[in-house]
């Protein structure tokens, strides 16, 4: 799945943090697509299972065990499905399907376990299914079929045995609800020329195919698929392979259409995929003939919003292709842009679908984070084509590997498609220090699994996190950088043709590349790829390497972020790592050295006076570095004098490891804010990005307190002169910044000088503004600055310019649009607009239902909202339960959202009572993201005792 999952990095940059007087702080503009609880609880044929779902008890029933056995291998299905996209009698939106599976019998046995969930299925002579024998084989009697809900199984006895070698047809017909609940086969509604439309669209990772028919739902049990989609004439079925033959027929006396498909090639069936919509395209081939179309609403499409997607496609299909030096697997290449979806995009092989915000481009209202956006993406999606679809991981507790390699590559990609935008060194931002983040807590988890850890749906769903894509992506790169790109890309190539239309291990992947780099010559490793790697993956978290310029000592020690945390969790490996270090000496780069013990003397880094040592050369390990003190004194000095010797991703990696160090008590606080110092001269975005997110904490701890004003005060007067740059470069704001960059600098200088007071700042934004509030049909604020614009002339207005934002949200066509209309109507200053936002959050008339959390945590985001959205969050606390309770992400999102400024003792002690009051009603998908705002809380309290007096002193020195 694309990352979006979680978070949706690239949008609008995090240069949104800073906006208003009020500093209202919003990450990211973050946007939560809840899982909507379905409305519907299971519907069994089976009457005496679905009375009483069976209580876990511990049981050696094949049926109770979450895994298949390896009795039986599926080869084909043949799938026919009908969803009715008009509500039927009982008021129900619903689908009708036949399926026929052809299976191998593996191992003898007379049992029949298939995934089947939510399914009615038809009985026939009493039993779910129908079994037949191939080529002459009889098959055995059924003896009894029953559904057994908890793991989700169709189960089917036999009376006889199912033979080695020999194949069978198993038959179901089945009637399954076409919910609006983003999973499996589903649908959606939106409005288009004040008509309501509704569309039938699949989800199927990780385990829901099983709710569109009965399957083996597993990654390993790949089939070939051929499907028959039938519909309503007027209306286009797409799925994973290239549509054969359309027929207008009549079935149960409708007119209808049926659409075949040629057969897939042989696929996972997470990957299996359906759009019945009415939605236009655009299309062209490429060199090899395969087929490229995009897909959206008409309006969208004749809008010229799926111009830009189509036309980095191909670009990014011939980069993969030559990188994996594997030719693209398939026949044709569908992306479809869904007005409802769950994640930020799915791979399905052939037919990737996405958010709109993830694929349409509108020149004329999206921003360039935007467009930055839709490459990553569209780049994500087409790298899983060949990895993680033509090879898939054997089992879910590899998804790291799968998810990590495509966050990994798709700046690869990205990077192929607008090779001036540099985007590869943003890893840094958007995977590395976010993983950090997560990666320095004690509740942090290892990437990889045991499979046998990871069964229930549940466990299952818990693997797309953080860890799994960005730390994943992040120690990819790290060994890409130390085997050398062409030793990764040739390994890389071996391993998909050995597995393709297969699966795999990760340590698979090891040993292909281990096998590239034995083959090159004149490289070597002091160990091999595999025990690496091990240290790696199998132990959470990561080092922070502590180099004594005075003696050349070299030292590694687990890094947390809370100073007295104690790791529960045990490994293996001591929490020791082999840490390939890259460094430079005053400004020369010099030869990698790895540490593979807990320290080692490395005599070059013991240097004389006046040169400085710098770790971490162009970031490419997953590590944090700390100094002796004079090595910092001499850093800090150099950024001083010149920055630029220091490569730019080097110089925001001092800012973040400073801050880190800082929170985690092992440098002085003041040494890290004073390497902000030297960001009067600097002009580049990455720098000055890390130095936003770094302060945002500061933000997050004193936007309430006295400390505040002198903070203000010297960021004010650090952004002066970049706000003054860009106003000379953009010829006084009207014009845009030609780097790629530049134009995302731009955005935190405006918003930063704004939010500070900087002279002339806030004139400019209040009056393009009102421009467009006197001329709501021309827009004249440039769809780059619009996000930081609306923000502050909400916060800086009243209700007219609220309601006016207001009917802007209402009116507009363009998602992206409507998000940062969304996310700026929470900057408002008004108590009373905001209590009303609240209310309007929860009116899924007002706000769609997916919108809804992230919505609270923008306003949460607010110093003036965060206490209006806790109390409004605890006041309605049994409707958010029952509406995202279970609903993995989200809910603990709104947890952390809504306590994220805690720092207070009485702040903390309201948190405990929160959770006492209500631990009748629980805290289901929350609990963990609750204990972690405590402990969060409660860390923040003792590191203000600490260090609140010496940066009030400091700020007030600086400020002067
Ligand atoms: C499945 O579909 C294939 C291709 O259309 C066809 O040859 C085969 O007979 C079908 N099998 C069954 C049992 O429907
Ligand atoms: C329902 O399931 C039970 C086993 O839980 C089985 O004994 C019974 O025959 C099933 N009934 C039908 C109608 O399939
Ligand atoms: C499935 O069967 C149950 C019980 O008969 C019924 O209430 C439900 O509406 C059916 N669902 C569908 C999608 O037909
Ligand atoms: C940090 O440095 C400042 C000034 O250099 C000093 O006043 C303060 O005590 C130091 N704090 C700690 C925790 O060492
Ligand atoms: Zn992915």
């Amino acid at each position: 799945m694309g990352k979006g999952y979680y978070i949706s990095k690239h949008l609008a940059t995090a240069a949104m943090i800073l906006a208003a007087i009020a500093l209202v702080t919003i990450i990211a503009l973050s946007v939560v697509y809840n899982r909507e609880k379905s409305k519907n609880t299971a519907k069994l044929t089976n009457a005496t299972t679905s009375a009483v779902p069976p209580t876990p008890k511990p049981s050696n029933e094949p049926w109770d065990k979450y895994r298949l056995p390896d009795t039986l291998s599926p080869q084909y299905y043949n799938i026919t499905l009908w969803p009715r996209l008009v509500m039927d009698a009982n008021g129900m939106y619903i689908f009708t399907g036949i399926s026929d599976v052809m299976f191998t019998c593996v191992k003898k046995t007379d049992l029949i376990l298939i995934h089947s969930n939510k399914l009615n299925l038809t009985l026939f002579n009493g039993r779910h299914a129908k079994l037949t024998g191939m080529s002459g084989v009889t098959a055995p009697a059924i003896k009894s079929t029953w559904l057994q809900t908890q793991t989700q199984y169709l189960v089917i006895q036999l009376k006889g045995k199912l033979n080695p070698g020999k194949s069978y047809w198993l038959h179901t017909e089945f009637t399954g609800e076409l919910a609006d609940d983003l999973e499996g086969f589903y649908r959606s509604e939106y409005m288009e020329d004040g008509e309501k439309k509704i569309i039938a669209i699949t989800q199927m990772q990780a385990t829901y195919a099983r709710k569109a028919f009965p399957c083996f739902d597993e990654p390993a049990m790949k089939a070939v698929f051929n499907i028959i989609l039938i519909h309503d004439r007027g209306m286009t079925a797409l799925s994973n392979s290239q549509e054969i033959r359309t027929e207008d027929v009549i079935i149960d006396e409708m007119p209808v259409t049926r659409t075949t498909f040629e057969p897939t090639a042989r696929m996972s069936t997470y990957l299996v995929a359906f759009v019945v919509s009415d939605f236009s395209y655009i299309n062209n081939e490429d060199k090899a003939g395969v087929l490229v179309r995009i897909w959206a609403r008409k309006k969208a499409i004749d809008d010229g919003q799926g111009d830009y997607a189509l036309s980095i496609t191909q670009p990014i299909l011939e980069f993969f292709e030559s990188y994996y030096n594997t030719s693209y697997p398939l026949s044709k290449s569908d992306q479809v842009a869904l007005p409802d979806f769950n994640s930020g995009a799915m791979e399905n092989w052939g037919l990737v679908t996405y958010r709109e915000t993830a694929l349409l481009y509108d020149p004329q209202t999206s921003a360039n984070g935007n467009k930055q956006r839709i490459a990553t993406v569209v780049s994500h999606e087409l790298a899983h084509m060949w990895f993680g679809n033509l090879v898939t991981l054997k089992w879910w507790n590899d998804l790291w590997l799968n998810e990590g390699f495509a966050s990994y590559v798709e700046y690869l990609g990205a990077d192929h498609a607008e090779p001036t935008w540099n985007i590869k060194d943003q890893i840094i931002l958007y995977d590395m220090q976010r993983a950090f983040a997560v990666d320095s807590l004690t509740s942090s988890h290892p990437l990889s699994r045991k499979e046998e850890e990871v069964n229930t749906p549940a466990e299952i769903s818990e693997m797309f996190s953080t860890i799994s894509y960005s730390k994943g992506a992040a120690v990819l790169k790290m060994l890409s950088e130390f085997l050398t790109e062409p030793v990764f890309a040739k390994g890389l190539s071996n391993y998909l043709k050995q597995f393709a239309f297969g699966s795999s291990v990760h340590s698979d992947l090891w040993d292909h590349l281990q096998k590239s780099l034995d083959q090159a010559p004149g490289m070597k490793l002091p160990r091999s790829v595999h025990e690496i790697m091990s240290r790696w993956i199998l132990q959470m978290g990561f080092p922070v390497i502590t180099i004594d310029t005075r003696t050349g000592n070299v030292s590694q020690k687990h890094f947390l972020v809370e100073k007295d945390a104690v790791v529960e969790r045990n490994s293996e490996f001591n929490y020791e790592w082999f840490v390939p270090i890259k460094w430079m000496k005053k400004g020369q780069v010099q030869d990698q050295m790895w540490l593979l013990q807990k320290s080692a003397i490395h005599k070059p880094m013991k240097v004389s006076k006046g040169e400085w040592v710098l770790a971490n050369h162009n970031v490419s390990g997953y590590f944090r570095v700390n100094y002796d003190h004079g090595n910092w004194e001499r850093l800090l000095s150099q950024l001083e004098t010149n920055h630029q010797t220091i490569p730019v991703v080097n110089r925001a990696q001092i800012l973040d490891d400073a801050f880190n160090l800082a929170r985690a008590s092992i440098i002085n606080i003041t040494l890290a804010l004073r390497t902000t110092k030297y960001l009067v001269r600097e002009r580049e975005y990455i720098p000055w990005e890390a130095a936003l997110r770094s302060l945002n904490y500061f933000f997050q701890l004193f936007d309430r307190n006295e400390v505040y004003g002198a903070l203000q005060a010297y960021l004010k007067k650090q952004v002066k002169p970049l706000f003054e740059h860009f106003g000379t470069i953009s010829s006084n704001w009207t014009k845009v910044p030609n780097g790629h960059t530049d134009q995302f600098t731009q955005i935190i200088a405006l918003s930063l000088a704004c939010g500070t007071g900087v002279e002339g700042c806030r004139e400019i934004t209040k009056s393009w503004f009102k421009k467009w509030m006197q001329n709501p049909r021309v827009n004249p604020i440039h769809p780059n600055l619009r996000s930081t614009v609306y923000c502050n002339a909400i916060a800086a207005g009243g209700a007219d310019e609220w309601n006016f934002g207001w009917q802007m949200f209402q009116k507009a066509t363009v998602a992206a649009e409507a998000v940062k209309l969304r996310a700026a109507l929470a900057c408002t200053k008004v108590p009373w607009l905001l209590n009303r936002y609240l209310e309007y959050s929860i009116n899924p008339e007002k706000i769609r239902k997916q919108d809804a959390t992230s919505t609270i945590g923008y306003i949460a985001s607010n110093v003036i909202g965060q206490p209006l959205a806790w109390n409004f969050v605890r006041a309605n606390w049994d409707y958010f339960f029952k509406v995202y309770g279970t609903g993995s992400f989200t809910f603990s999102r709104l947890i952390s959202d809504i306590t994220s400024k805690f720092c207070t003792p009485f702040e903390l002690s309201q948190l405990k009572r929160f959770q006492k009051d209500n631990a009748e009603t629980g805290f289901g998908s929350g609990t963990q993201a609750l204990q972690q705002a405590i402990e969060r809380t409660t860390a923040k309290i003792k590191w203000l005792a600490e260090n609140k007096e010496p940066v009030l002193q400091w700020f007030i020195s600086e400020s002067a």
